[in-house]
């Protein structure tokens, strides 16, 4: 290991993630009753201008008087570069502080940018002598937030995770899509003709490179990559194939536009049965090799060694987090 320690962000179960507009009050309620592990309750761009200040007063409404059990609450304000997003740190923070235990940045795009909300909220928490400190979740959906990732996952330490924005990452770099997510048939490989002549295309995932390199900036810092949006909600297998992929990369979690799209984050995103025991078993078998003096040893027909060991560990340990 390096001597440089990397610190882990509190180790908050965040599978799935709904989106809930705050405009839209009667949804607050059911997103209470679903199986989501993080809310994030939305002031940004799911709220029209004119909805702004009355979605701000739903939201603070919601979280002092919902029961909301053991979900883990977030609120997404509007950008740094709006006149909404001074009120909603300001409104939501002092009058609903203490149900809140995270605030989604969307649009980050330097780490001067979290560092305005931290000395915000902080005056906020130390004036109102509020005990618990709020953590960060950002939303890396930008080019200049791309640029800047690995700054803005160091740049706080209420920095808890990193998301990405897969919709406004596509409008910032001029990607050709309008889809929110999912993949695009121009992504694709044409491979060279076989002896017969014929050629396959095989599509590729457009957003990889964004996500590994999110994933990579997170990770090093000690956060949760999570996954953003899938729009088609009528489309589970889309969803879970996306989500598989970004689970494979290392991310833990996936928004969900829908609760419908709940399960399915909560399923692909908590190790199978299959894998624990596997896991276990390499632990057994490495604690075996380590008792006869050895440092590797072959499980199944295939070397393990002691990396195998941190990466069962990984399993295990999510499977105790999520058995509660
Ligand atoms: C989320 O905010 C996105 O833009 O995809
Ligand atoms: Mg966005």
């Amino acid at each position: 290991m390096s001597f440089h320690p990397v610190e882990q962000a509190p180790g908050r179960l965040n599978r799935s993630e709904l989106a809930v507009p705050g405009s839209q009050p009667q949804m607050l309620e059911k997103a209470a009753e679903s199986d989501v592990d993080v809310i994030f309750l939305d002031l940004e761009d799911a709220v029209a201008p004119d909805e702004k200040e009355q979605a701000r007063k739903n939201i603070i409404k919601a979280l002092n008087e919902i029961d909301w059990g053991t979900k883990s609450m977030s609120i997404r304000i509007n950008g740094l570069d709006t006149h909404y997003m001074y009120r909603d740190v300001v409104d939501v923070v002092e009058q609903a502080g203490e149900r809140l235990d995270l605030i989604m940045i969307p649009k980050v795009g330097t780490a001067a940018d979290v560092y305005a909300v931290d000395m915000m909220v902080t005056q906020i928490e130390d004036a109102k002598g509020y005990k618990k400190r709020i953590g960060f979740e950002h939303i890396i959906e930008t080019a200049l937030g791309m640029q800047n990732v690995s700054d803005i996952a160091a740049a706080s330490k209420r920095n808890e995770s990193l998301h990405f924005g897969v919709a406004d990452y596509a409008a910032s770099t001029r990607a050709r899509t309008t889809i929110i997510g999912g993949v695009n048939p121009d992504y694709a490989v044409l491979t060279d003709p076989d002896d017969a002549g014929a050629r396959e295309v095989h599509w590729g995932d457009m957003w990889h490179y964004a996500l590994a390199r999110m994933v990579v900036a997170a990770r090093a810092n000690g956060l949760r990559p999570i996954d953003g949006p899938f729009g088609d909600f009528q489309d589970p297998d889309g969803y879970r194939a996306a989500a598989k992929r970004a689970a494979v990369l290392g991310c833990e979690g996936k928004w969900a536009i829908h609760p419908s799209q709940i399960a399915l984050a909560n399923e692909v995103m908590s190790p199978s049965d299959a894998e624990v025991t596997k896991a276990k078993r390499i632990l057994d078998a490495m604690a075996d090799a380590e008792a006869a003096g050895k440092g590797a040893v072959s499980l199944d027909g295939r070397l393990i060694d002691y990396a195998s060991i941190r990466q069962a560990e990984v399993l295990v340990e999510k499977a105790r987090q999520i058995a509660g």
